[in-house]
């Protein structure tokens, strides 16, 4: 067996230029005991896949042009099949010569993917494969091979979201090599959220249609403060999660709900978690008559307080302070009109769930207050 030596040879080299690639078990265990943030921290181990070709009767799904050429020397130091012996230059210089578009970007773009600058290898196989573009494994194990916390909730998580089983799924959203967005994004995450969700035919897991969020946003202007930063993931979590619509917090999935801050931790993330705590204050919100404050009115509850989905909607509006110009009531998905006015000095809402009622915000009504 003349081809032996040199395949240990060989893979004695791999091991020298990618150091945790072998069969020695992945360092993971050994690595950062507690991440501090459960999906950011988690140095990825390296694959112990093999580079060598398909074996001979194995159908190969994808091919590289220089390998079915035939002539090992393209890469290698010999053009004997059997024993090639070591490659012409190592690590990535090898494959970039070459893929010179691929060179420019991985030089150019400011987010570079650090398994790729590592080496091509930790997920190419140079010669063939029985996965696509000569991949050595099925791609979204490929990254979740590396990337453990985000395997926790693309495979565990209790909400699990579409977008990571269709279509390209990981590289849909990101470039496996370099980007010029943060976190490798393909595009800004705003845009690939709104072009899934830029239909009428997105239905959850339940069948329940979802939003059509690009209508939605054009038809509404009155835009919640991080959409108009386009920032969908300050509130949603896009690789899957435990809360209600992959929110990142705690938000009460149905129209009432038994009051309890933590219910809205989503919201008290960004605001005054004191809003709707205290019966009567003149501070914490001006949704209130004089200092009758309507925000505890309507929420503090311990049954059926009405959700904030009562009033505002949380993405865009066409009233002021994301007011909804209609609820969804009862069963049948009947919409109730909030026919909402904004005065000098608050605002009244009609014909809603109650007849006319108005409320006055300024210092002169709690003035006046006996
Ligand atoms: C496009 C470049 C390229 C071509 C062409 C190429 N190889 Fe390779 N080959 C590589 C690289 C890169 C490695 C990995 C070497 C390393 O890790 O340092 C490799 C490794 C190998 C290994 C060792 C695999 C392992 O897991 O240790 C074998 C066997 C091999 N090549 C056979 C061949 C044969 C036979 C041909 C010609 C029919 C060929 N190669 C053509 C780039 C190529
Ligand atoms: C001698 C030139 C050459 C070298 C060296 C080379 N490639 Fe390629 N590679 C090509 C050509 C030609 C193609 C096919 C045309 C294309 O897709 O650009 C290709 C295609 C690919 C593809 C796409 C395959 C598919 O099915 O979509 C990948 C992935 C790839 N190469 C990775 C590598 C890696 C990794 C290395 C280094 C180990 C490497 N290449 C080295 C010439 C080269
Ligand atoms: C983290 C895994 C990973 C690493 C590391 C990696 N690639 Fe890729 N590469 C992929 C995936 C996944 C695809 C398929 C992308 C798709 O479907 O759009 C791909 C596609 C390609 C293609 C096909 C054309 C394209 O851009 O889609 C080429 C060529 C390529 N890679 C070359 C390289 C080279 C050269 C390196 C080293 C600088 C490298 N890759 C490192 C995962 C990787
Ligand atoms: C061989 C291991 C490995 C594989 C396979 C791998 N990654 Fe990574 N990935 C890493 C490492 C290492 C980092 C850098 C982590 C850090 O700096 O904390 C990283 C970082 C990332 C980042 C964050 C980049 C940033 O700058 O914020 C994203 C996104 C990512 N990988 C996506 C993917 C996707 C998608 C795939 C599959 C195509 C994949 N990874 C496959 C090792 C890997
Ligand atoms: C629907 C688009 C989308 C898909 C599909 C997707 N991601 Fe992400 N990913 C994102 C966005 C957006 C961010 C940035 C999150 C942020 O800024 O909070 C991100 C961030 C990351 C990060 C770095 C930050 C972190 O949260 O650790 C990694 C690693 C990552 N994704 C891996 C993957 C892997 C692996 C897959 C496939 C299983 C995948 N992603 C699929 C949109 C996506
Ligand atoms: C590749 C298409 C695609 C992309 C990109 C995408 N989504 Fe989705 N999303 C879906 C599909 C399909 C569903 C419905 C099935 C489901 O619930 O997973 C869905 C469901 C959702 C849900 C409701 C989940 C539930 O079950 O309650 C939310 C919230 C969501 N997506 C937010 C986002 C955000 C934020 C982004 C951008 C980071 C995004 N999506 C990007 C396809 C996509
Ligand atoms: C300020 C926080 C916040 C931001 C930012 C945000 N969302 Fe949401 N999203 C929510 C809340 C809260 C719900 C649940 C609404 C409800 O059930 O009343 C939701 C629900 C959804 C749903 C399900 C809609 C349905 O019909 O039940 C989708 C899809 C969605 N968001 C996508 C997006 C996209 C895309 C973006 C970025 C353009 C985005 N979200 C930005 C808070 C937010
Ligand atoms: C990621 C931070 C963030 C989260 C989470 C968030 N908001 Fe906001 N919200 C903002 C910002 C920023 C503004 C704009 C403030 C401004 O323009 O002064 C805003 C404005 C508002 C307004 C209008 C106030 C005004 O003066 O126009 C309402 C109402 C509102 N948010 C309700 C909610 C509700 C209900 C939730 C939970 C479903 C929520 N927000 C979650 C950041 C957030
Ligand atoms: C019965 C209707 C109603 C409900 C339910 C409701 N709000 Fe409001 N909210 C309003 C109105 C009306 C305003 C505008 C007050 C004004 O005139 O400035 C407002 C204003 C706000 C503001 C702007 C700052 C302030 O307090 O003046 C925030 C933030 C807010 N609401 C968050 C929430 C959150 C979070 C919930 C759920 C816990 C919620 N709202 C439930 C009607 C409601």
């Amino acid at each position: 067996m003349r081809a032996l030596p040199v395949v240990v040879a060989l893979s004695t080299l791999a091991f020298g230029l990618a150091p945790a690639r072998g069969n020695a078990p992945p360092p993971r265990a050994a690595a950062a005991p507690t991440p501090a943030s459960p999906s950011r921290a988690a140095p990825p181990a390296k694959r112990a896949s093999s580079l060598r070709p398909v074996p001979p009767g194995q159908k190969a799904k994808s091919s590289h042009a220089p390998f079915t050429d035939g002539e090992c020397s393209i890469c290698h130091q010999r053009n004997d099949p059997k024993d090639p012996g070591p490659t012409v230059k190592s690590g990535n210089a090898l494959c970039l010569e070459c893929h010179d578009d691929l060179s420019a970007a991985m030089k150019s773009r400011k987010v570079k993917h650090k398994a790729a600058v590592e080496a091509c290898v930790n997920c190419h196989n140079p010669h063939d494969s029985r996965e696509p573009a000569l991949l050595l494994e099925e791609p979204m194990a490929l990254c979740l091979g590396c990337h453990e916390p985000i395997k926790k909730l693309v495979v565990g998580a209790p909400v699990k979201h579409e977008a990571m089983t269709q279509g390209k799924r990981c590289s849909g959203c990101h470039n496996p090599h370099a980007s010029d967005v943060e976190s490798l994004l393909r595009r800004l995450a705003f845009d690939l959220c709104v072009d899934c969700h830029g239909s009428d035919r997105v239905r959850d897991d339940k069948g329940r249609p979802l939003q059509n969020i690009r209508t939605l946003l054009s038809r509404n202007p009155v835009h919640h403060g991080p959409i108009g930063n386009k920032d969908c993931t300050a509130c949603h979590q896009p690789h899957g999660g435990g809360n209600f619509r992959l929110l990142i917090n705690t938000y009460p999935p149905d129209f009432y709900a038994s009051y309890a801050k933590s219910v809205y931790a989503l919201c008290f993330e960004c605001h005054n978690d004191q809003l709707a705590a205290v019966e009567r204050s003149t501070t914490v919100t001006k949704f209130r008559d004089g200092d009758r404050n309507l925000h505890y009115l309507h929420v503090n509850k311990s049954d059926r307080g009405r959700t904030c989905r009562a009033c505002h909607e949380a993405h865009a509006s066409k009233q002021p302070f994301q007011i909804r110009d209609a609820v969804p009531y009862g069963a049948r998905g009947w919409m109730l009109r909030v026919l909402y006015k904004q005065t000098a000095s608050g605002g009244s809402c009609d014909k809603t769930c109650h007849a006319a009622k108005a409320y006055d915000n300024s210092e002169r009504k709690v003035a006046k207050k006996p």
